[in-house]
């Protein structure tokens, strides 16, 4: 009841955020012709497909472009994937059309000329606004744009838009639904309406899967690229912690927040981390974590044999936790079957020794998180140029004047009432912080580094608090869509800059069994 209410009212208000800037006339104007001008067929292409249709003059970023707006217009009232687009996309397309005529083939960029979707927590010095989904931060000014999309820029790329989320990551209210935020309203899966989208990426993974936009951004703490690319039936990889940049980006905890992309393909999202990772001096953890990067990048590592020699560890308690003989469990058997015919060594029944301490773990993380936020988000909010908020506790009275608008008394804000009574790192959270770095070193790792193992393999998202405590990488691939079509993946897992294999086995995985299909917006 309260649901259907709010994604009606909350329509209303998305379309007038979305489009208030827009000349709604030249957008439809766009969208009737965008399949008449050319034939090249833009949905379900990759980066790839895109440049060597740019190459051979069979498309221009700003038909690109063009077509991802008009998507955008006929699809997001549906789907509320995307919360701003940004009012000088078309000219970064006709810059880099220009550009790919000047310039020599050779020296242009990764990402040029490809549109992407950010996050709403990823800051953008330009004309939209960066306000992790809430009123509270509209019309704030950001100092500088975010370490990922000063190197998203160079690599040629074209900021598309901001996507919804989960409203501040997920991190203001235990009872909102995920993909539910005050600007962006309730985002959509589009493969079964009906269905959980999952957060608090959503509206990254809804809209890179319902083709509003070629590739985009997510951010992690716990599970946030991972159970959205699951859920909608995309590739999303977690980043090792400071592989990329958090600099810029509203903040859960620098301990656990780790920047990454979420894209239709494995390849994509290897190119899209070329792109992102490495060295930013506003964040401290890149240093470290670029030496993980390796020479010539990710994108060697899309081999279609990769998955041969590989050492992949099964943990059945609990992450297979399907009733046996289940069609998810016939899907993993057969997915665990497909692994060995690739090459793959797949060791079975494994055990991680501490794993019946994961309960207490996820309430030492809470601890840890609630002290880090305040301090993180308060940090955050001061350094903004002007911004109507200052302080966590500005943000809670905001909420509670403008309770109606923020959605506040259906879902309250227990979390920030929570972090805003922490004071600081103390002797609970030490503790809390030691749980969780022996959690790590005696279960996760042990298992890792006894076994040699490449990989673990899990069913969903159901690994991502022993990756986000320990600061690992994970990626997502598409693997079963369910009886009534609700998608599910799977992840592959391992150890601080084990992106190299990840791809390789994830590119494997995905070439092997080529699972993901468009959505078909099933309600
Ligand atoms: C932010 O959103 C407001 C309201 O939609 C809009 O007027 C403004 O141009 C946007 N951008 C910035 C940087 O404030």
């Amino acid at each position: 009841m309260h649901c259907l209410k709010m994604a009606t009212s909350s329509i209303a208000i998305l379309a007038f955020s979305l489009f208030s800037h827009l000349l709604l006339p030249t957008l439809l104007a766009i969208s009737a012709q965008s399949n008449a001008i050319h034939a090249f067929p833009i949905r379900e292409a990759t980066i790839k497909d895109l440049q060597l249709a740019f190459k051979q003059n069979k498309l221009t970023s700003r038909q690109l472009v063009e077509f991802y707006l008009g998507e955008i217009h006929r699809l997001n009232p549906l789907l509320h994937g995307v919360i701003e687009v940004n009012p000088d996309a078309l000219s970064q397309a006709d810059k880099a059309d220009y550009e790919r005529k000047v310039k020599a083939a050779g020296s242009l960029r990764g990402l040029h000329g490809i549109p992407i979707l950010l996050k709403d927590n990823i800051a953008t010095k330009d004309k939209m606004n960066t306000t992790a989904g809430s009123y509270a931060l509209l019309r704030s000014v950001v100092p500088r744009d975010a370490g990922v999309v000063v190197k998203l820029r160079k690599a040629g790329a074209i900021i598309l838009g901001k996507a919804s989320l989960s409203e501040w990551s997920n991190f203001r209210s235990s009872k909102a639904p995920s993909g539910f935020s005050g600007r962006g309203g309730q985002g959509k899966n589009p493969y079964v309406l009906s269905a959980d989208p999952c957060g608090s990426s959503s509206g990254s993974a809804i809209s890179v899967a319902a083709n509003l936009a070629a590739v985009s951004l997510g951010t992690e703490t716990d599970g946030s690229i991972l159970c959205p690319s699951s859920s909608n039936s995309v590739v999303g990889l977690k980043p090792t912690l400071g592989l990329t940049s958090r600099a810029g980006v509203i903040p859960i905890t620098p301990r656990q927040d780790s920047v990454g992309p979420i894209c239709r393909t494995v390849a994509d999202a290897a190119y899209v981390l070329d792109a992102i990772a490495g060295f930013d001096h506003y964040d401290p953890a890149t240093r470290a974590a670029s030496e993980y990067i390796p020479r010539g990048g990710y994108k060697q590592f899309l081999r279609p044999h990769g998955l041969k020699g590989k050492r992949l560890g099964i943990v059945r308690n609990p992450f297979f936790n399907f009733d046996e003989g289940s069609p998810l469990a016939q899907v993993f058997d057969h997915h665990l079957h497909t692994l060995r015919q690739e090459g793959a060594l797949v060791i079975d029944h494994l055990e991680i020794g501490n794993i019946n301490s994961l309960n207490s773990i996820a309430n030492d993380e809470t601890t840890a998180m609630l002290a880090e936020f305040k301090l993180a988000i308060n940090a955050y909010l001061k350094e903004l140029v002007t911004s109507p908020v200052r302080s966590l506790a500005e943000v809670i009275a905001f909420n509670n004047k403008f309770s109606d608008l923020e959605k506040i008394k259906a879902y309250g804000q227990d979390f920030f009432l929570l972090a805003e009574a922490t004071n600081g790192i103390g002797k609970k959270e030490k503790a809390a912080i030691l749980n969780l770095e022996k959690f790590t070193r005696d279960g996760f790792e042990k298992l890792m580094t006894r076994n040699k193992l490449d990989a673990l393999v899990t069913p969903g998202y159901a690994v991502s608090t022993l990756l986000a405590v320990g600061g690992f990488p994970g990626i997502n691939v598409p693997a079963v869509y369910a009886g009534d079509g609700e998608p599910f993946g799977i992840c592959f897992g391992g150890l601080k800059g084990s992106e190299p294999k990840l791809i390789e086995v994830a590119y494997g995985f995905e070439q092997a069994t080529k699972i993901r299909k468009p959505p078909s917006f099933k309600s």
